[in-house]
């Protein structure tokens, strides 16, 4: 079922256009959100609350009526203690109301209403971002755009009575959407989506943004620029590995770049270490981390904050054959040392390792990874949860702080020094993995022999979400910490 590219690339403008054309037939559903501090000033609400006072206590929705035209729903904010030590994970103002207005909105979907229209009720501008961002991100259904893309989307009218109201609607489309995008990456079958194709449909993306360009270093490149490892992980596929690099750059400013890096293993089937059909059944999403940055640099050519960004997807399928690299190989990596491969499945490592060299060397302010790099993290933290290593602690102090606030909290994780020695070859510059305990520290620490000289951070995450719940309305990619490095690069810009 291999689409033409050409019919991707439709899907992705339709994706980010967001057109919402109605073909429901049902009736007009409505969403009242109302924050802590804010009144009710309805009628109806006054005329309701006497027969419907049971409702009335907590859950979501709070209240539910079935008018004559469609459902009326009410919501209530919650009053959330902020903890900061066992509470770290209490959502935040934006958590909250983006994963309560998605519970009613996925109703509103499911009834196939003909529109919605959501009042939001309140002054705080975070609230009302979540709940922009849950309506836009609870619109995604990967069915809905392929193989065919079919409009079964409400028309949606969004009031509150802020002033900035038309800026903050569209800051939130800009995250949800980018978000979006990331999850469609993930959730393309794998026969679609390959280095090659990966590479057309980022140039198509970006044609033509202000301020945006995207360029390709192709295989030949690769080889000129003594890309050892990202070769080697490539090697196999039909398809040959690809260095994507979206340029961002911000009128009149001239600082060094925010860099961003993303893991962009399109199939990863082990190699010659194959993987057992479990492991290798969710594989497609092994592309994940740059889904993400991609998504994230879809969201910066929309919001375009002040601050340049370059964003590095280092793509490559990690296929079986004749040709692949093995067990034993010695590699010569673009900085110069050489890695002994003990496991061709830590491949994520390898790819990023080159990229990581490349952007070090462009002195940007400071590089971001993304990444599913190891089976090991989602064993320590569950699959929700990125695990995050820097060596830096006011950068990591910063991702953490962003993360939490966008409801996609990721727990800080140590570089162990003692665990580096475990990393030493006999006949190498260094092993690409070890067996056993820690691996998704010593994975870390692979990446960290790559930076160089400048604060770094690296997220080790799932990437997919096994449950239909929030936003989700299906299981598949979940652009994962779209969100909160879109807030992590306002923290960075002018
Ligand atoms: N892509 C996988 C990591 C992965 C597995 C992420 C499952 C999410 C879910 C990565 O390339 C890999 O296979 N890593 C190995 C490393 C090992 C061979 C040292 C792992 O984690 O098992
Ligand atoms: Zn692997
Ligand atoms: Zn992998």
């Amino acid at each position: 079922m291999t689409q033409s590219l050409g019919q991707i690339v439709k899907k992705l403008k339709y994706l980010q256009s967001a057109k919402k054309t109605s073909t429901g037939k049902g009736g007009s559903g409505v969403i009242k959100f109302k924050s802590v501090d804010g009144k009710w000033p309805s009628k109806e609400l006054a005329a309701l609350l006497p027969r419907h006072k049971k409702s009335l206590t907590g859950g979501a929705p709070l209240l539910r009526v079935d008018g004559a035209k469609g459902p009326l729903w009410f919501l209530q904010g919650k009053d959330l203690e902020q903890k900061n030590h066992y509470g770290y994970f209490s959502p935040s103002p934006y958590a909250m109301a983006r994963d309560m207005v998605a519970g009613v909105f996925r109703q509103a979907l499911a009834a196939k209403l003909k529109s919605v229209k959501v009042e939001y009720i309140g002054e705080n501008e975070e609230e009302f971002l979540g709940l922009c961002v849950g309506l836009e991100m609870t619109s995604y259904k990967f069915s809905r755009l392929w193989p065919e893309s079919s409009s079964q989307l409400p028309q949606l009218v969004v009031k509150s009575g802020f002033k900035n109201h038309g800026k903050l609607v569209a800051e939130a489309q800009a995250v949800g959407s980018g978000a979006n995008l990331a999850r469609f990456l993930v959730d393309l079958p794998p026969n679609a989506l390959n280095p090659t194709s990966y590479e057309k449909l980022a140039m198509e993306t970006f044609k033509g943004l202000k301020g945006v360009r995207c360029s390709v270093w192709n295989h030949k490149r690769l080889l000129k620029e003594g890309m050892g490892l990202h070769l080697a992980v490539g090697q196999a596929s039909e398809t040959p590995p690809c260095l994507i690099h979206i340029e961002y750059r911000s009128p009149g400013l001239k600082d060094a770049p925010l860099a961003f890096v993303g893991k962009g293993i399109t199939f990863d089937s082990g190699g010659l270490d194959i993987k057992p059909p479990s492991g290798m059944r969710l594989m497609k999403k092994d592309m994940g981390g740059s889904a993400t940055v991609m998504g994230l640099a879809h969201w910066v050519a929309q919001a375009r904050p002040k601050v340049n960004c370059d964003f590095y997807l280092a793509v490559a399928e990690n296929a079986i054959g004749g040709n692949a690299f093995r067990p034993s190989d010695i590699i010569t990596a673009k900085n110069g040392k050489t890695v002994e491969i003990h496991n061709t499945d830590a491949e994520g490592r390898l790819v990023l390792a080159d990229t990581l060299t490349i952007a070090s060397r462009k002195k940007p302010k400071l590089i971001v990874d993304v990444a599913t790099l190891t089976g090991a993290i989602k064993y320590g933290l569950g699959s929700d949860t990125p695990g995050l290593f820097s060596n830096d602690d006011s950068l990591a102090e910063i991702l953490m702080s962003s993360s939490q606030k966008r409801g996609e909290t990721a727990w800080r994780m140590p570089l162990v020094p003692g665990e580096k020695s475990r990393l030493r070859s006999e006949v190498a510059d260094m092993v690409n993995c070890t067996d056993g305990f820690g691996g998704a520290i010593t994975a870390a620490l692979f990446l960290e022999s790559f930076v160089e000289g400048v604060p770094w951070a690296h997220f080790d995450i799932y990437g997919w979400t096994g449950k239909t719940s929030g936003v989700f309305r299906h299981t598949g990619g979940n652009g994962q910490l779209v969100q909160a490095l879109a807030d992590f690069v306002m923290t960075q810009a002018k």
